[in-house]
């Protein structure tokens, strides 16, 4: 039985929280709820024991929930930091995406609230297993956060930021253009031989976010040029994750979900793989053997690897994100893609998306750093009433990365 959470609810309007509390009542058994109506009195809250979760409005009075959860990360980078907001424009979000695990929108029924905290605190513990930490203390280090991204990131915090600003700024990074320029010309299905040279023609071609996702993934790569790792042939594994990226954005644009899921479902795509290859450039040999069993015993790669190192790479990939301070929606889509059911969604999402786009890109394009395959879930796609959409979203997979090569402005 575990234990019950520590809650932090903070917003200045009084009724506000009085409506949080009777909503909530029926989690008090698991939760232990508390309620303060400033940032300042939030701070010294969390000074006798940290929170597993803090929910902030944005808009207050003295300190913002910005500021508050800026903090947080800094005093409490463990405690699950959620913006509860009535409205976020994009620049705002880029700005919070740096100490925001979660936005929930206001207003919110106590149902979805429930359900997202739950959902986030399951991603954390999957995250911070025990499991995980001894993989984890093998690892002599993680990749950090590329230079790059910071750049990129500063510049998005501009409204007027251009996405031939950021093309430049790629283009100063000779290893990171060159690496864009071969995914985007290797991974993509050139119409009549189309190719692109420049990278700032290379950032507008894959659009802010997917350009964004590269950029991360990139830093992960660059740790990878040795050859020891050359069996693996990275750079189908690196295609394999943009064309997973373009298909996941493709199949959520096909269902009509929002602007903003499409971006997560661009990043996720692009990021699922991150795990697979710290695992390749940490243990060449080891992760060998995990290759070979799974093709050898017909066992799915992730299962492999759990079996040889506690851990797998999905597990791997989301702590990673999570250590960046990626979204959790992102960090969510990338630790589920190969089960995506275990995270309890009763809608089609994201990360259903990520799991169907990996599973056709791996049956389309295998790789050499592929195991075995599984068979799709069909029962779970069926859940959705979405199984019948599987046709169509094979018929797309190249066609819709045609598409949008032709749209090449
Ligand atoms: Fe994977
Ligand atoms: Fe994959």
């Amino acid at each position: 039985m575990s234990q019950s959470r520590r809650i932090l609810f903070v917003d200045d309007e009084r009724n506000v929280l009085d409506g949080l509390r009777r909503m909530l009542h029926p989690m008090r058994g698991q939760w232990k709820m508390e309620f303060v109506t400033r940032g300042e009195d939030a701070l010294t809250a969390m000074q006798s024991a940290p929170y597993d979760v803090i929910i902030s409005d944005l808009r207050m009075s003295g300190m913002d929930g910005l500021q508050l959860l800026e903090i947080v990360r800094e005093k409490a980078p463990q405690t699950i930091r959620i913006m509860l907001s009535g409205y976020a424009d994009q620049p705002l979000r880029t700005r919070a995406s740096r100490c925001v695990h979660q936005f929930i929108s206001k207003p919110c029924d106590a149902e979805t609230l429930k359900k997202m905290v739950e959902r986030a605190l399951a991603l954390y513990d999957r995250l911070h297993s025990t499991d995980l930490s001894d993989v984890l203390s093998r690892l002599t280090s993680l990749p950090v956060l590329p230079k790059a991204y910071r750049e990129v990131m500063d510049l998005l915090n501009n409204p007027s930021c251009s996405l031939r600003r950021i093309g430049q700024v790629v283009a100063q990074d000779i290893g990171l253009s060159s690496k864009i320029l071969q995914v985007v010309n290797n991974a993509f299905v050139t119409v009549q031989g189309q190719k692109i040279f420049d990278p700032v023609h290379a950032v507008s071609f894959l659009g802010f976010k997917a350009a964004e996702a590269l950029i991360l993934t990139s830093g992960v790569f660059s740790e990878l040029v040795e050859s020891s790792i050359r069996r693996f042939c990275v750079d189908q594994l690196q295609e394999h994750c943009m064309r997973v990226g373009t298909l996941a954005r493709a199949i959520c644009n096909g269902l009509h979900m929002p602007d903003d899921q499409l971006d997560v479902a661009s990043m996720a795509g692009i990021l699922h793989d991150a795990g697979k290859m710290i695992l390749i450039s940490s243990f060449p040999e080891e992760y060998w053997k995990t290759i070979l069993e799974s093709r050898s015993r017909y066992f799915p790669v992730y299962g492999s690897e759990r079996l040889a190192l506690q851990a797998s790479h999905a597990e791997l990939g989301g702590y990673l994100l999570d250590l960046w301070g990626l979204p959790s929606p992102i960090i969510e889509a990338v630790t589920y893609h190969h089960e995506p059911w275990l995270c309890s969604q009763s809608v089609f999402s994201v990360t259903d998306a990520v799991y169907v786009a990996n599973w056709i890109d791996h049956q389309r394009q295998n790789s050499l750093a592929d195991g075995w395959t599984e068979a799709m879930n069909v029962e779970y796609l069926q859940s959705f009433g979405v199984a019948e959409q599987m046709d169509s979203w094979l018929r797309s997979h190249k066609a819709a990365l045609v598409e949008d090569l032709a749209n090449v402005g």
